[in-house]
């Protein structure tokens, strides 16, 4: 039997327009702002009066960027531009010693033996997410809303054991989405042609919410900071971070750099997780002989114990095929530090390097049928093969996702637990149309019907 259902992908732009248009296309949406080709080249440039960028395609490349020499290719300044009022110093943004610095705090916050710690918390939101969406049972629900409102609760339990019910951290979950709101594209400043001498003007929303953000983060950590020194702190993963001793220094993060990690931890770990697990679900409701298979195997789910999370191996292999197809960080972009020569081609210093998980994950000569949904593929030589080179939603080398490990057990957990008792369905006309802003999402958002299984 042959499969005409396609997972939702944005309409390229024909191969040649000129600057204007690109940039307009591009403030649209990133995705559709690029050609079909690219899901055949392997590497791309883009050439603007200001600056050129190299789109990379091909996994050696990717390699040798992301893993073999990350340290000649540090993050580009542009990216950050958007995000530093809100962000000041975190370690999504800094290079260097800086980073390295930051990245030996942060690590053994997420190492393995810490998540089966970190298990019962997100276990508990996961929960509460589910009573939630139980009360919807019967109506058509805009899931991005619930989905996001579930990780920004995971977040908050792990970080700082409390809930999103608590009143800061619901007073930052509701001043973050007010922020994106006013938050240009991601990206955007990596491609476009503003030489770095133009200032750049954050509106004052942007920056008055960024500050708003960081004040209530603030109260959390100074209050975490009394509460170690009193010795009655629990041992969550702010304890954690904010206790660390850097290994070669001895120093904590100060008061100060401890909000640019949250801000971070909160932003990365939830905008992320959110737009996976709402394109999950959709999906789901798509291929419901997939949604059979996850719920099937879900029926097992009871006790909270970390060790179930191992026999979920539908729901990880549809969460893993879910980060394929709609990777939340649609592209990443580095710059070069000196002259480099890639695919026979010069590729000048201070170049913007873009990498991109969106175009290798659908790469036409690499994939077997890269449009289509099918977690089976992961059991796949194929599968396994472009499992290893060319999928890379977390990035990869020591840049990698501090969060990758804890990602893929909340996202499997969720879908799991959610499945378990619901079933999700398609509404006729409404299917979502992705588009690239902070991360993958719906244009008009994903409606879908929820009942009682
Ligand atoms: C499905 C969920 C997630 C996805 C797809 C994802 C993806 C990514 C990607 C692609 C990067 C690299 C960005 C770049 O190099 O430009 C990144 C970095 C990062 N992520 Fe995640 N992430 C997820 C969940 C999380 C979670 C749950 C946390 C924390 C609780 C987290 C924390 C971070 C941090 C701190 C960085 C910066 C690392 C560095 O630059 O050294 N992420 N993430």
């Amino acid at each position: 039997m042959t499969d005409d259902r396609v997972p939702p992908k944005p309409a390229a732009r024909p191969d040649k327009v000129s600057l204007r248009r690109y940039v307009k296309l591009f403030r649209q949406d990133i995705l559709s702002a690029q050609p079909a080709k690219l899901y055949r080249a392997w590497m791309a440039e883009f050439r603007t009066p200001f600056f050129r960028s190299y789109l990379i395609n091909q996994p050696e490349l990717v390699t040798e960027v992301l893993k073999e020499r990350p340290m000649d290719f540090p993050k580009s300044d542009r990216i950050g531009e958007g995000l530093r009022p809100l962000l000041g110093e975190s370690v999504f943004l800094t290079n260097g010693a800086q980073w390295q610095r930051q990245r030996r705090i942060i690590d053994p916050a997420f190492e393995g033996g810490r998540l089966r710690e970190t298990y019962p918390a997100m276990w508990e939101a996961a929960q509460a997410a589910l009573s939630r969406l139980t009360v919807r049972a019967g109506e058509v629900v805009e899931i991005e809303e619930q989905t996001s409102h579930a990780a920004a609760d995971v977040i908050f339990r792990t970080l700082f054991s409390i809930p999103i019910e608590d009143e800061t951290a619901s007073a930052v979950f509701h001043e973050f989405r007010a922020y994106q709101r006013t938050q240009p594209i991601l990206n955007l400043a990596a491609f476009v042609p503003v030489p770095r001498w133009v200032p750049r003007f954050f509106r004052r929303d942007t920056k008055a919410a960024a500050r708003r953000i960081r004040g209530l983060i603030a109260r959390l950590t100074e209050a975490r900071a009394a509460e170690i020194a009193a010795g009655t702190a629990p041992d969550d993963l702010a304890t954690k971070i904010m206790t660390t001793r850097d290994p070669q220094t001895g120093e904590t993060f100060t008061a100060s750099e401890m909000v640019d990690q949250v801000a971070i931890f909160f932003l990365a770990g939830h905008e992320t997780s959110a737009s996976a697990l709402g394109w999950a679900l959709y999906l789901m409701a798509l291929y419901p002989e997939w949604q059979e298979r996850v719920a099937e195997e879900a029926q097992g789910l009871q006790s909270g114990d970390f060790a179930e999370i191992g026999r979920m191996r539908v729901s990880r292999d549809v969460f893993r095929e879910t980060l394929r197809l709609y990777p939340p960080v649609p592209m990443m972009v580095r710059e070069t530090t000196c002259p480099e020569r890639f695919r026979n081609r010069d590729v000048p210093k201070g170049s913007q390097v873009v990498l991109s998980p969106w175009h290798l994950h659908r790469h036409e000569r690499l994939w077997e049928r890269p449009d289509a949904f099918d977690p089976g593929r992961w059991q796949t030589e194929n599968g396994r093969a472009c499992g290893r080179d060319a999928f890379i939603p977390f990035s990869a080398g020591p840049r990698v996702c501090t969060g990758a490990g804890f990602a893929m057990v909340e996202g499997p957990l969720l879908l799991s637990l959610l499945l378990r008792d619901l079933k999700v369905s398609r509404v006729e006309g409404r299917d979502p149309v992705p588009e690239a802003h902070l991360t993958v999402r719906a244009r008009d958002g994903i409606w879908l019907r929820i009942d009682r299984r």
